[in-house]
C-alpha cells in the first residue's frame, strides 16, 4: 500500500457532518476533485489497477463513481461503460434491482456494452454498505462480463460491505485506495 497517496487522498475528503441527515457524516470528495495533484494521483492509481487486475473495460458506478472512472478508463488506454440509474440509457439494458435503507432502486447497463468474456474493472467513489456494488456486480455477470475487481475510493469499513461484496466478487479483488 502507498501510505503517501493514502495520506493525499485522506486529506482531501472533508467530514460533512449531520449530511443528509442529522446524525451521518458525509464524505466530501469535492476537495479531492479540486486539486489537481491529488485528482492526477488518484486517476494514476485508478488506471494502474485496471492494468494490474488484466481489465479490458472500466465500469463506473453512477454518479460519483463516473468522474474516477472515466479519466482511469482513457489514461489506462480501455474503454469506459456506464452503470446508470434506471430509465437513462436509451438502448436495451439489462437491470438489476436493489434493497435501500428505504425501499428500492434500479440500476442499468446496456446490453451490447461487453463482448463476451470482457474482464471489467468497477470503479466507484465510497464503498459503504455495497448494495450499490453487488447489485452491480449482478448485473455485469448476467451481461457475460468477467469481474477483473472492484476499485474504490473510499472504504467505510464500519458498515461491513467488504463482507457483504464477497459472494458477488467470487473471488476477484476489492482494493480500496
Ligand atoms: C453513493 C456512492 C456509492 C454508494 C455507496 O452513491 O457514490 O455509489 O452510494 O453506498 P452503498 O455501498 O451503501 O451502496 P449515491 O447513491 O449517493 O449516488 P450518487 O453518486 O449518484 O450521488
Amino acid at each position: 500500500p502507498d501510505e503517501a497517496l493514502r495520506s493525499l487522498l485522506l486529506s482531501r475528503i472533508r467530514d460533512v457532518p449531520d449530511y443528509p441527515k442529522p446524525g451521518v457524516v458525509f464524505k466530501d470528495i469535492t476537495p479531492l476533485l479540486a486539486d489537481p495533484t491529488a485528482f492526477n494521483a488518484l486517476v494514476d492509481a485508478l488506471a494502474a489497477l485496471a492494468a494490474r487486475h488484466g481489465a479490458d473495460k472500466v465500469v463506473g458506478l453512477e454518479a460519483r463513481g463516473f468522474i474516477l472512472a472515466a479519466p482511469a478508463a482513457a489514461r489506462a488506454g480501455l474503454g469506459f461503460v456506464p452503470v446508470r440509474k434506471a430509465g437513462k440509457l436509451p438502448g436495451a439494458t439489462l437491470a438489476q434491482a436493489y434493497e435501500l435503507e428505504y425501499g428500492t432502486a434500479e440500476i442499468e447497463v446496456h446490453q451490447d456494452a461487453f463482448a463476451v468474456g470482457d474482464r471489467v474493472l468497477v470503479i466507484d467513489d465510497v464503498l459503504a454498505t455495497g448494495g450499490t456494488a453487488e447489485a452491480s456486480l449482478q448485473l455485469l455477470r448476467r451481461t457475460g462480463a468477467q469481474i477483473a475487481g472492484v476499485a474504490v475510493l473510499l472504504e467505510l469499513g464500519f458498515l461491513g460491505g467488504r463482507a457483504r461484496l464477497g459472494p458477488a466478487l467470487g473471488g476477484a479483488p476489492l482494493e480500496a485506495l
